[in-house]
């Protein structure tokens, strides 16, 4: 395995968190949240279960920014400031066991898992071809709303000890992803047509998650660079997308250009 790949169980480092290998567990949706939608025990001894194995960096599947943003009932309520003592307890449990330990951040939209009881936020009214509920086409106060929403989850994310944050940007789902879309985003206004007024919501909410965590705490974006469907964005729109986020300074392929050796 060290001959094939010898960098995996080499450090790494991310903007100025050091990170003991290369072995990334990525952000995936458990269903073991607690009914309050806070941050429980199960839920922490799972993450420790994979810390104590040896992962190097673990990533905390996507937590709701706004109420309308869950996917699932269950959805950790990162926007509320009693998910904090939840937090801490499991950032320092990664941290005991030697991993480093971000939280992904997102807005469900319209990619919904259950139906919740929730208007389903979209860019325009139209259902999913994935997901057949009813959306409402979003209200400039709607988009502030959210991008709000990722800032205050964004310091809680801090505020609970983690080393990181990420959102799903243009990811494989959620509402920023559905704006960037040029099938799902057909608005006239400000936030909708050319390619820079599709990336607007998606970059306010870069630039109001800096703000909230200052300019050292590592914060990443995810992107799904080709969608791989006969309505979705291939490759170049992919690379389009990273070069609009990268050129804030922040993600798209933030972990390849941080990630160093020491
Ligand atoms: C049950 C499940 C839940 C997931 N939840 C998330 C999530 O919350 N955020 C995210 O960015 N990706 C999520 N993913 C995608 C995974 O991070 C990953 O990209 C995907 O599983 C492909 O990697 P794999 O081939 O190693 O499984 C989820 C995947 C699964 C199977």
């Amino acid at each position: 395995m060290s001959e094939k790949f010898p960098h995996l169980f080499t450090p790494g480092r991310i903007g100025n968190v050091k990170i003991p290998n290369r072995i990334v567990f990525l952000p995936h949706y458990t269903a073991i949240e607690n009914d309050d939608n806070t941050i429980q025990d199960a839920y922490i001894n799972y993450f420790a279960e994979r810390a104590k194995g040896g992962i190097g960096l673990l990533i905390i599947d996507s937590q709701a920014v706004t109420f309308s943003a869950k996917m699932a009932t269950k959805y950790i309520h990162a926007y509320e400031e009693r998910v904090i003592p939840g937090y801490r307890k499991m950032s320092s449990e990664a941290h005991r066991h030697g991993s480093k330990i971000f939280v992904q951040l997102s807005h469900g939209g319209h990619t919904t898992l259950t139906h919740p009881p929730q208007l389903l936020y979209a860019p325009t009214q139209m259902s999913e071809p994935c997901c057949h509920y009813n959306t409402k086409e979003m209200e400039i106060e709607d988009i502030k709303e959210v991008v709000e929403g990722f800032a205050t989850a964004a310091k809680h994310v801090k505020e609970g000890g983690f080393d990181g944050v990420d959102i799903k940007g243009a990811s494989h789902d959620g509402l920023l992803r559905s704006f960037i879309s040029p099938y799902f985003n057909r608005r006239k206004d400000e936030y909708g047509g050319s390619f820079e007024n599709r990336m607007r919501f998606p970059l306010e909410v870069v630039h109001a998650i800096r703000e909230a965590v200052g300019p050292d705490f590592v914060f990443g974006v995810r992107v799904c660079m080709d969608e791989f469907t006969s309505w979705g964005y291939g490759s170049e729109e992919g690379k389009k997308i990273v070069r609009a986020f990268d050129e804030t300074g922040e993600g798209g392929c933030v972990w390849d250009r941080h990630a160093e050796e020491g």
